[in-house]
């Protein structure tokens, strides 16, 4: 059993899509686990490139289950879009099951997202207005839908009936905002069930079992990052669901005792989008000189990303909460024209000294705190030649190892551009063998 979970280590954005694609290939079943389409998840084939927001990007190959499960939360409209395009280009979806489990996004929820986003609210959390938050609170209180509510109508009524009262109270003296009549909602509701019918995968947890008992290659994709987990990230700077290795289990339905690694994707740097600490942030033109050669600007939302050195701290903290057995590193060759290469060690308090090696969790203490860096000579050449992480120039091996050091797990995989083929890959989890 080599079931194989890849994690965003970092505030999302890691390349992650990349690394489950390349995984795809050798695995039966690809399983989406959480979040929604605030997700961007670009793949490059053949000079083609995809973008992926609720879709497994597995879809690529027409041999694979491709699984939405149901710590996800799907908005219909945008989910129809993602489809469509995707059959326009020639991709079939044959294969594609959406959980009859998966929550899903109302319009209301967009409203407030907006609204919660735009109002005077003093502490803005940037998100992708994409009602996520709204969602999924309506899941944890019990108001919400699931897709498979669409299919009976007598119980939709009735559900309806229960969420709507509360929620245009909600959405006329809070939010002051557009109410929804039951008629409204039921005339959507039919819609959604249409747009998902040809998806919905009702024998889920037969699929599932048998694939366990005949041991398929599972490969759960997460979505944004660790540092972005309701629970464990910078709350309440965070999306509102599990990304970390956890969120595997309780979102796919495929417990933890059939999960055996768990990749953590991080950037050779860091990037955040939305507010929140971010201890390396660099606001100076080094942080642009990152932008611009790493296109650090949103997929989803176009936002430039706010960047800085990679912090060792923070991915400490990750492999812990994360349950990460190995990482792989992206975008290294974003690096290639620095001189000099900060790595952060630990955290500093500037009132009195007081050094932090394990990540702080109570983010009001890092308005005190500092970085406390190394420097490392960057490799100034192109990476392009390399065919395996040993072919790498020295000190770029020299850069990969210590971060191995300070991040306690080995690195099995280094991103050195966009292309499926600029992956150098020292162990696939779903090959057996040590490739280099
Ligand atoms: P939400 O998920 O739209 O509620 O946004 C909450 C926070 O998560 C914001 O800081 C967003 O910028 C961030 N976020 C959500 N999805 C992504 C993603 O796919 N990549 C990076 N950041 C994300």
């Amino acid at each position: 059993m080599n079931n194989t979970v890849v994690v965003g280590a970092q505030w999302g954005d890691e390349g992650k899509a990349k690394i489950t694609d390349l995984l795809a290939e050798d695995a039966d079943i690809i399983i989406r686990y959480q979040g929604g389409c605030n997700a961007g998840h670009t793949v490059v084939v053949n000079g083609e490139t995809y973008k992926f927001h609720i879709i497994p990007s597995g879809v690529l190959y027409n041999d694979k289950i491709c699984f939405v499960g149901a710590g996800t939360v799907i908005h219909p409209e945008s989910f129809k879009k993602e489809a469509q395009e995707l059959l326009d280009r020639g991709v079939s979806l044959s294969s594609l099951k959406i959980s009859p489990l998966a929550s899903i996004t109302l319009p209301y929820h967009i409203d407030i997202d907006g609204i919660s986003e735009t109002s005077g609210k003093t502490n803005k959390i940037g998100t992708t207005k994409k009602g996520i938050g709204p969602t999924y609170s309506d899941k944890i209180g019990r108001y919400g839908l699931k897709i498979q509510d669409l299919y009976d109508e007598e119980f939709l009524n009735k559900r309806l009936d229960d969420i709507l009262p509360l929620k245009n109270a909600a959405l006329e003296k809070v939010f002051n905002s557009k109410t929804y009549s039951k008629e409204e909602m039921l005339k959507y509701c039919r819609e959604y069930a249409e747009i998902f019918r040809p998806y919905v995968c009702e024998d889920w947890v037969k699929i599932l079992s048998d694939a366990l008992k005949h041991d398929k290659k599972i490969l759960f994709e997460g979505a944004q990052g660790i540092m972005l987990d309701i629970d464990y990230g910078t709350y309440p700077y965070v999306t509102s669901s599990n990304p970390i290795g956890g969120g595997a289990g309780t979102g796919s339905g495929v417990g933890p005792t059939n999960i055996k690694n768990v990749i953590g994707v991080t950037k050779a740097y860091v990037t955040r989008v939305g507010e929140g600490p971010f201890m390396t942030e660099l606001l100076d033109e080094t942080g642009d000189k990152i932008r611009n050669i790493g296109g650090e600007f949103g997929t989803t939302t176009g936002r430039p990303r706010r960047c800085g050195w990679f912090d060792a701290v923070l991915s400490r903290y990750c492999v812990l909460v994360g349950g990460l057995t190995q990482m792989a590193i992206t975008k290294i060759d974003v690096l290639n024209d620095f001189d000099e290469l900060k790595i952060c060690v630990a955290y500093k308090d500037k009132r009195n000294g007081k050094v932090y090696e394990d990540y702080p969790t109570n983010i009001n203490l890092h308005n005190y705190l500092e970085p406390v860096y190394i420097t490392m000579e960057g490799w100034k050449q192109d990476l392009n030649g390399a065919k395996s992480i040993e072919q790498l120039p020295q000190k770029a091996k020299d850069y990969l190892k210590k971060l191995e050091e300070l991040v306690g797990i080995p690195i099995t995989i280094v991103s050195v551009g966009p292309d499926r083929e600029q992956t150098l890959m020292k162990e696939n989890p779903f090959k057996t063998k040590v490739l280099i």
